[in-house]
């Protein structure tokens, strides 16, 4: 009944747009964004600002009020899980190697912060763990599962972390688990199903067929595809399959504002004050 009412609404807000011409004013689209609740959702943190994947990107998105942060997950030689995005951890730290040839005692001890500037040097690559425990409840948390095929029996542990901390269960506190690996996110929704999964979808010039979206309504909530893909068209039948849509990767203002037109639910930024239409 929730979910038809808000599709409603959506449906509304979108029939009135389209007939009122095709561009919208900035106080059309706050009310679009007060109606519809559009989520302003820090890429890796707000990466814009502060090194993606640390703890000084989790504080800024916080400090920047988005409504959730972005991270990505992926685990360790001695079975810890990180956050940190490339596989290897030569681009963002001053290490190098592959995640998952590097122990838990040697991530640590690498410098997460001072390829992005100085002054963050010495931020570390945190746990998925620790993140949960310094962020829950003081804004949403969206985990990325990274290359998941590299790292068999994350979908168990990442649950186990969530089942450890009571954030399985629907409350105030705003958890999504998504990945690229539609496979792992199946797997993921059956091991966890009170907790809402996403799937990640690149470029590509067939868009997504009806029967990819009844596909992931079977087990996704969200359906979150490269911007570049977005079309208000799109938009409309992610929501007619059930569905919510936070498309990435803001990185300028043209792009919200289309993305919001577009009728969104969430935008994933670097820059969440790019988001901020308030
Ligand atoms: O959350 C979407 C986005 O993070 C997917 O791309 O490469 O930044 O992990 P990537
Ligand atoms: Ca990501």
């Amino acid at each position: 009944m929730k979910k038809f009412a808000s599709i409603l609404m959506i449906a509304l807000v979108f029939t009135t747009y389209l007939f009122s011409g095709s561009t919208a004013s900035a106080d059309e689209m706050v009310t679009m964004k007060e109606k519809k609740q559009v989520l302003n959702i820090a890429h890796r943190g707000a990466s814009g600002y502060a090194p993606e994947n640390t703890m000084a990107a989790f504080d800024k998105a916080v400090e920047m009020k988005a409504d959730m942060f972005e991270l990505d997950v992926q685990m360790s030689k001695d079975g810890k899980l990180v956050v940190i995005h490339d596989t290897t951890v030569d681009r963002t730290t001053d290490g190098t190697g592959n995640v998952r040839d590097l122990t838990y005692e040697e991530l640590k001890k690498l410098d997460a912060g001072s390829w992005f500037n100085e002054e963050f040097a010495g931020e570390k690559i945190p746990t998925l763990g620790e993140v949960l425990d310094a962020y829950r409840g003081k804004i949403g948390i969206l985990i990325e599962v990274k290359s998941p095929s590299l790292y068999p029996g994350i979908e168990q542990k990442i649950a186990d972390e969530l089942i450890e901390r009571n954030l399985h269960k629907p409350a105030n506190e705003k958890i999504i688990v998504q990945s690229f690996n539609h496979e792992s996110m199946a797997k993921f929704h059956h091991l966890l199903p009170s907790v809402p999964v996403g799937v990640l979808v690149g470029y590509s010039p067939d868009g997504i067929s009806d029967e990819q979206l009844m596909d992931f309504a079977s087990y996704a909530d969200y359906v979150n595809p490269s911007k570049s893909m977005v079309t208000s068209e799109l938009v409309d039948r992610i929501h007619a399959f059930g569905m919510k849509t936070h498309p990435w990767t803001v990185r300028d203002r043209n792009s919200a504002d289309f993305l919001l037109q577009a009728g969104v639910d969430g935008i994933i930024t670097d820059y969440p004050d790019y988001v901020d239409f308030d």
